[in-house]
């Protein structure tokens, strides 16, 4: 008798499961038996893209074997998107979809933003990164350009929003998907407590149905940090993930084009010699930039980077917040151990004065990147210091067609990783990338950071400070 009503309980649940609407419900429960029959206790894979539209139509069904891709919309300027780039990475390492990178974009301002006509210019990945080199490097992740896999017709249905407690979800934009005649209408929002590679698989993990993943943002959608241990379990080839990430892949992904590796160099070079051919001899023996004149060292490259526009705005804000009580722990520290967000111009003559005494007698270059022209009177009266703008017609025969705009935060920061002495600024992202640059250079042994340990600067050959405040000054 118990054994027929199981057998007819059996039967209603087959019949149940072969009627239910939402072939997302069935996939979880099929999902949900698949694994109980194992007899595994790991939790299954989800859909929640499925689960959340509670939508029939919103996968794809492809064959198992066909190529997944995974696509993401870079959000705000240059040092982000390169941000957002290694956490896309490691999505699509985890979730072994192809990355499709996208392109290169310059950053549009607010006001262009309200006028709905953001002048945000853009360039394919391979016009700046060497594409041939990152797909060697990157393996077993597959890479394609964004122009290479719209020519497949491939569309996801809803663009995916991830949001979690610390994601920077301010003013998103949706013009890059606009700019390539994507209008995806309103993005699902998929709430995630955590983004590590377990929290990932679980929660995409069973989209294999799902031919194309496009997220709105991959910005701050990644916890694991440069440097700390690669969270157990999660392996890329045969390498732990983080290792295959930081040391392997990013090294590749960021490798310039032969043109623009050359570009970098020729400024370095001309930075050093023009240093000695402009100074004025009446002058050269007054500065301290020249106390090493007569000895017979080469000159060395001093990068200081001067970060302006947003900032004269961000760095009061900064200011004001560290002498309130809600202020963020990390803007009240910077500020207590004496750092400086916008410089005066005594300032820079005091952090100068000190890196002269650091690089005792050597003789040194100024390379000053900046996102404004330059206006401090100290340091265009003192030294002949190179910015980009000096460099122009470099630029403009290096064979490279990307737009200046989009080029110069780039160029800046590869200049200064060619730097064995560099000033930057604590609060930037900016600076924090130059020090990514300089650990790219030693892949193996350093790798992506976003910052460089004094024993990391001391393999890579460096000596990095950061802006101080003269003893004694206000914050600023
Ligand atoms: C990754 O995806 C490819 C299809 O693109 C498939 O052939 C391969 O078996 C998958 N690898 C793993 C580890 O799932
Ligand atoms: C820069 O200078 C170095 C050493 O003087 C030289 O070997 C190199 O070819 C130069 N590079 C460029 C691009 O001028
Ligand atoms: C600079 O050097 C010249 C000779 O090398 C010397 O005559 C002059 O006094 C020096 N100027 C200063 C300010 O030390
Ligand atoms: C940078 O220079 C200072 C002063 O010479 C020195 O104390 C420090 O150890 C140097 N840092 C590195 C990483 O070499
Ligand atoms: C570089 O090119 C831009 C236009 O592309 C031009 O306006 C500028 O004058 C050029 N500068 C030099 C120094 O050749
Ligand atoms: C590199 O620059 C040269 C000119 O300097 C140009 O002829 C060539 O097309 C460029 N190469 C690429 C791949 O853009």
């Amino acid at each position: 008798m118990a054994r027929r009503r199981r057998s007819c309980l059996l039967v209603l649940l087959v019949l149940c499961l072969s009627q239910l609407q939402y072939s997302a419900v069935r996939r979880r429960l099929y999902a949900v038996v698949r694994q109980w029959v194992r007899g595994s206790s790991a939790m299954p894979h989800r859909c929640l893209p499925d689960e959340l539209a509670s939508s029939d139509t919103f996968g794809d069904a492809s064959p198992a074997h066909a190529e997944r891709f995974l696509f993401y919309s870079p959000q705000f300027g240059h040092s982000n998107q390169l941000v957002a780039l290694r956490n896309a990475a490691a999505w699509a390492a985890v979730l072994n979809r192809t990355l499709v990178l996208p392109h290169l974009l310059g950053h549009a301002t607010e006001a262009q933003y309200r006028l709905g006509k953001p002048d945000r210019p853009k360039a394919a990945y391979a016009e700046v990164f060497d594409l041939a080199r990152a797909r060697r490097g990157v393996r077993p992740l597959k890479l394609v350009q964004a122009s290479d896999f719209l020519a497949l017709g491939l569309r996801p249905q809803r663009v995916l929003q991830v949001t979690g407690s610390a994601l920077k979800l301010v003013r998103l934009r949706d013009d890059y998907f606009e700019a390539l005649s994507l209008k995806w209408g309103p993005p699902l929002e998929i709430r995630m407590r955590s983004f590590t590679p377990h929290s990932i698989r679980y929660s995409f993990g069973g989209c294999t149905h799902h031919r194309v993943l496009a997220f709105r943002s991959l910005f701050a959608a990644w916890d694991v940090r440069p440097g700390r241990a690669s969270p157990p379990g999660w392996m890329v080839g045969r390498l732990p993930g983080l290792t295959w990430l930081d040391k392997q892949a990013m090294p590749a992904l960021l490798a310039p084009v032969p043109n623009l590796s050359r570009l970098v160099h020729s400024i370095h070079n001309w930075s050093l010699e023009r240093h000695d051919s402009l100074l004025p001899p009446s002058r050269a023996n007054a500065t301290l930039a020249d106390s090493g004149v007569g000895r017979q060292l080469p000159r060395e490259l001093a990068c200081l980077h001067l970060r302006r526009g947003d900032f004269e705005v961000d760095c009061p804000k900064y200011a004001a917040e560290a002498r309130s009580k809600q202020g963020r722990g990390w803007v009240k520290s910077h500020f207590q151990k004496g750092w400086s967000c916008l410089q005066s111009d005594r300032v820079i003559e005091f952090n100068i004065q000190k890196l002269q005494q650091r690089a005792q007698h050597r003789k040194l270059a100024f390379f000053v990147a900046t996102n404004a022209p330059l206006k401090s009177k100290f340091l265009r009266k003192l030294y002949p210091v190179t910015t980009l703008r000096a460099v122009m017609g470099m630029i403009n025969s290096s064979g490279l067609l990307v737009s200046r705009q989009l080029l110069a935060p780039l160029l800046d920061q590869l200049v200064c990783s060619q730097a064995k002495w560099l000033i930057l600024n604590v609060f930037s992202t900016f600076s924090q990338l130059a020090m990514g640059f300089i650990g790219l250079k030693s892949g193996h042994q350093i790798g992506w950071v976003r910052d460089l340990k004094m024993e990391e600067q001391a393999v890579a050959g460096v000596n990095i400070s950061y802006w101080q405040r003269q003893p004694g000054e206000a914050f600023a």
